[in-house]
């Protein structure tokens, strides 16, 4: 090795570790919403120094259909990201998966292909007919076809193309299909041969359709997450095959940090992964009769009153829930927010991790009515400080602040960590009937002494109770 090479080896290492730190960084800053946009323009220097890198690397110094490739790329990405609505973030995730799940079963197939020498004949034999290399290949599209077709799958359900009536029987063929991935590649691995390579790339593509078909819609964002880690360990096991370091190491945090946000989201709803993937929500436990609960306790109230409560608050906690989304009420939300604090009310919002349809969907809601970072608070800071709220007003949100899930052992949703908004002096709840939420149980919130109940759409009922504010 002379020196020149020496040096230019040098510097792709660098380039390599770089890349990486700046993926590391990026992450690390996405953690947080007041620094999650600089992080994500950090991870995305780090990806194309990564891709330059990985180019002068490999010497492909021909840049014309790199630059083709990535113009195009950059194209569909770009209208991808500035025309999707807010609301349709978990769709366009569950493509992006899918993508890199797609590129993952490319990369593996190829792998195979060269290994079984149909594709390529100008390589180093000795190389490709090493089994641990043809096993890594069978490897690396197996999770990434899995991914791919859950991934296609869990779109078209959030994009409600499909349905989730009638597709529970398609659990006992997941089994099947499984099984018949292990039994496909051990035998491509000892006996290679192309008819091989495609059932299991078939068994695999089955798979991923089998197992997410039958999960609930309202599931997904938990399916995406975990989608989410699979193309990070396919995009890993891609990275062993092409024995390309960052890609082990990108592939391993996205691995890594999908894993974790479906474990937070399991314990924010108090559920196993298993119960997410093959149970249904209200499974467990004793489901109150809703009559039972609200009979002759339930004390509906108007935006009057509310305004005339809050109009002598010193502190207003606002929650926020998925009922706030459907009604889109956001930019409602934050001119009774302003309204308060004109009065000299300190408000801030809580912001339960599972409120809503998908991770950080509040936060997303009320950044875009540019409601400040500082005044949401999450669940564990905001939660001791309710004893001493005049008022907590709820829009939309239901088993985020479900007592019983703190007060009854017997209930399904007993455990789920919730806001404890109970205990606040007076507690507005708007919504537009009795209607449980997601977890499909009543809530003994709605018949407390302390809660006034304001039905009504969330939009309107804000907005209500700002004019009525302005009149006090
Ligand atoms: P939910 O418990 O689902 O309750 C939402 C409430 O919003 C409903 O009771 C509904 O009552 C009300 N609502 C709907 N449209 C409305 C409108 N236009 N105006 C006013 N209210 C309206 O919501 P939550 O408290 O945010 O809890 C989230 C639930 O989703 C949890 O059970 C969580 O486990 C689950 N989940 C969350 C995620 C993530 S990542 N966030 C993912 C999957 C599942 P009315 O019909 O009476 O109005």
């Amino acid at each position: 090795m002379n020196s020149d090479s020496f040096n230019v080896e040098n510097l792709i290492n660098i380039g390599y570790l770089l890349s990486a730190c700046l993926f590391i960084l990026g992450l690390k800053r996405l953690a947080r919403p007041k620094t999650a946009v600089e992080g994500n323009r950090l991870a995305s220097i780090g990806m194309l120094f990564a891709v330059i890198v990985t180019l002068a690397d490999r010497q492909i110094l021909d840049l014309r259909l790199v630059g083709i490739a990535l113009a195009i790329g950059a194209a569909i990405g770009a209208v991808l990201a500035s025309r999707i609505a807010m609301t349709g973030m978990p769709q366009l995730v569950a493509l992006f998966n899918g993508f890199g799940g797609l590129a993952s079963l490319l990369v593996g197939t190829a792998t195979v292909l060269m290994a079984l020498d149909l594709k390529v004949t100008d390589v180093d034999d000795a190389m490709f007919v090493d089994k641990t290399f043809l096993a890594l290949g069978a490897l690396t599209l197996v999770i990434g076809a899995i991914t791919f077709s859950g991934s296609v799958v869990a779109f078209a359900k959030l994009q409600e193309l499909m349905g989730d009536r009638g597709l529970a029987g398609l659990r006992s063929f997941a089994l099947a299909s499984t099984t018949a991935i292990v039994a496909t590649s051990l035998v491509l691995v000892l006996s290679p041969s192309p008819v091989w390579l495609w059932l299991v790339v078939a068994a695999s593509l089955l798979t991923g359709v089998f197992v997410v078909t039958p999960i609930g819609g309202a599931d997904m964002p938990v399916v995406i997450a975990l989608l989410n880690s699979f193309s990070g360990l396919a995009a890993s096991a891609a990275g062993f095959v092409l024995l390309n370091p960052l890609l082990i190491i990108a592939g391993a945090l996205v691995g890594a940090s999908g894993l974790l946000l479906t474990q937070i989201m399991c314990k924010a709803m108090n559920r196993s992964l298993p119960n997410v993937l093959f149970g249904s929500m209200a499974s467990g436990g004793v489901v109150a009769d809703a009559d039972d609960v609200y009979g002759g306790r339930i004390t509906s109230t108007s935006a009057d009153e509310v305004a005339m409560i809050i109009d002598s608050a010193q502190r207003v906690v606002i929650v926020p829930g998925y009922g706030m989304a459907v009604a889109q009420a956001q930019f409602a939300v934050r001119d009774l927010m302003r309204s308060l604090e004109a009065r000299g009310a300190e408000v801030v919002f809580a912001i339960h991790p599972v409120a809503g349809r998908m991770p950080g969907h509040m936060n997303v809601l009320l950044a875009e009515a540019e409601i400040g970072y500082d005044q949401l608070i999450e669940m564990d800071q905001i939660n001791p400080t309710f004893e001493r709220t005049d008022a907590a007003i709820i829009i939309g949100a239901n088993d985020v602040v479900n007592p019983d899930a703190r007060e009854n052992p017997q209930s399904p949703i007993a455990g789920m960590p919730i806001l404890d908004v109970d205990y606040a002096t007076t507690v507005v709840v708007i919504k537009r009937s009795l209607s449980p939420g997601f977890a499909g149980i009543p809530n003994p919130l709605f018949a407390a002494d302390n809660t006034l109940m304001l039905f009504g759409d969330g939009k309107a009922a804000v907005e209500d109770i700002s004019k009525a504010l302005a009149e006090v």
